[in-house]
């Protein structure tokens, strides 16, 4: 899909899931962007949807919201009905832990939920389909190598097993029916609006109310971990100039044991490393995750701008800055305002 110019009317953009972390931070982006695109967003507003994550966009002519779920087909049949140019599909069921407490929403949303998009997308012939996948579909690596895009998916945890079953069913379609779509596959992102279950925000708001920081095991697995922006850009390119059937991987440039992200917030924050309590390991746990991203480099030309240190500093300033957000988020407030406004959910 060519990038819309200046003089022409724009693309409409659907985007799922896009009151989550990494979709409203790819609908801010989209929006400076590209200010004539218009932007759909459909999401169920999960536990993890936040309204708040785009209340300074709302107001804006070309962002609609809508409220429901990619696995109703009647709902994505009547947006895609309106015309949309292109699907970007970050809509899922995300949390590992969550995964590995009950899998059964894991694979509606995420494998049956991307098979209706798919289905749909088909039938009102869109023009372009962005796969959002992620880098725990190729499994664990050990203290050496890389995920190249040829690496045998190997999936470790429920939640990974149905992002590399809805990968699969996104290729079904390509080479069954010729659907124009790509997948990309990133490493952990961090930023701005990430809930705050995820390591990075769980631990700058824990040390910011002075409770304890609950470490996984013995806290050195490793993650490659990438600034939100980074990871946007990454999506921008590909979704414009990404070559049909392709897979795309993305990646921070940035390894990192769990414990030096721990430290290096709790360093920032001038709060003491006694926070840091070791937990039970999480069941299953990946050890290790590193990216070749030279693809996407070489083809498309994008690599990461931000470094650790750069991200990570900017990260901890917003959630000081933010604290009603996530203060919110943490009482369950905003979930109780989404239910008056919209019934239960
Ligand atoms: P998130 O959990 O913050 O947001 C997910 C969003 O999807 C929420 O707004 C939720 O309400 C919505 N949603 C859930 N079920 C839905 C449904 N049935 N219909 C419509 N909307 C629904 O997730 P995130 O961290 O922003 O991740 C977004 C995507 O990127 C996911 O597909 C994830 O697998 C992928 N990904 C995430 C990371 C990461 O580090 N966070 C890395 C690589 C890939
Ligand atoms: O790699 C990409 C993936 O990154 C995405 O596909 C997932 O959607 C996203 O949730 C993330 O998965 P992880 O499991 O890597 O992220 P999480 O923030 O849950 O955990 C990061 C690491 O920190 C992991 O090794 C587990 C550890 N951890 C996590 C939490 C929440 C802890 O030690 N303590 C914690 O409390």
């Amino acid at each position: 899909m060519a990038e819309g110019t200046g003089t022409d009317k724009g693309k409409t953009i659907l985007v799922t899931g896009g009151c989550g972390f990494i979709g409203s931070n790819f609908i801010h982006y989209m929006l400076a962007r590209y200010p004539q695109y218009r932007i759909i967003n459909l999401d169920i507003l999960s536990y993890c949807g936040n309204l708040d994550n785009l209340c300074e966009v709302a107001d804006r002519p070309t962002v609609t919201f809508v409220k429901g779920d990619i696995a109703d087909r009647e709902t994505v049949r009547r947006i895609l009905g309106k015309g949309v140019d292109a699907i970007v599909n970050f809509a899922a069921e995300s949390h590992v832990d969550r995964s590995i407490e009950d899998p059964n929403l894991f694979l509606r949303t995420n494998v049956l939920g991307t098979q209706v998009l798919l289905d749909e997308a088909r039938e009102a012939a869109v023009s372009r389909f962005v796969q959002i996948s992620t880098d725990e579909v190729y499994g664990s690596l050990g203290a050496s190598g890389v995920f190249t895009e040829d690496t045998p998916l190997k999936p470790n945890s429920p939640y990974a097993a149905s992002k590399a079953a809805a990968d699969l069913m996104v290729r079904a379609y390509i080479e069954t029916y010729g659907i124009d779509a790509v997948i990309t596959r990133c490493s952990n992102n961090y930023g701005r609006y990430q809930f705050p279950e995820k390591l990075i925000p769980l631990m700058i708001s824990n040390a910011l109310e002075d409770r304890e920081l609950p470490v996984y095991g013995d806290g050195l697995n490793v993650r490659d971990w990438i600034y939100v922006e980074d990871h946007c850009q990454a999506i921008d390119a590909i979704l414009h100039r990404g070559v049909k059937g392709e897979i795309y991987n993305i990646g921070g440039a940035s390894e990192r044991t769990n414990l030096d992200v721990v430290k290096a917030i709790l360093h920032t924050l001038g709060k003491p490393e006694t926070l840091i309590r070791f937990v039970k390991d999480r069941l299953g746990h990946d050890r290790r995750y590193a990216m070749d991203f030279s693809k996407l480099k070489n083809e498309l030309g994008w690599e990461p701008n931000v470094t650790f240190e750069q991200g990570i500093q900017q990260t901890i300033a917003w959630y000081v800055e933010h604290r009603p957000w996530w203060e919110r988020i943490k009482s369950g407030e905003y979930l109780e305002y989404y239910e008056r406004m919209y019934g239960n959910r």
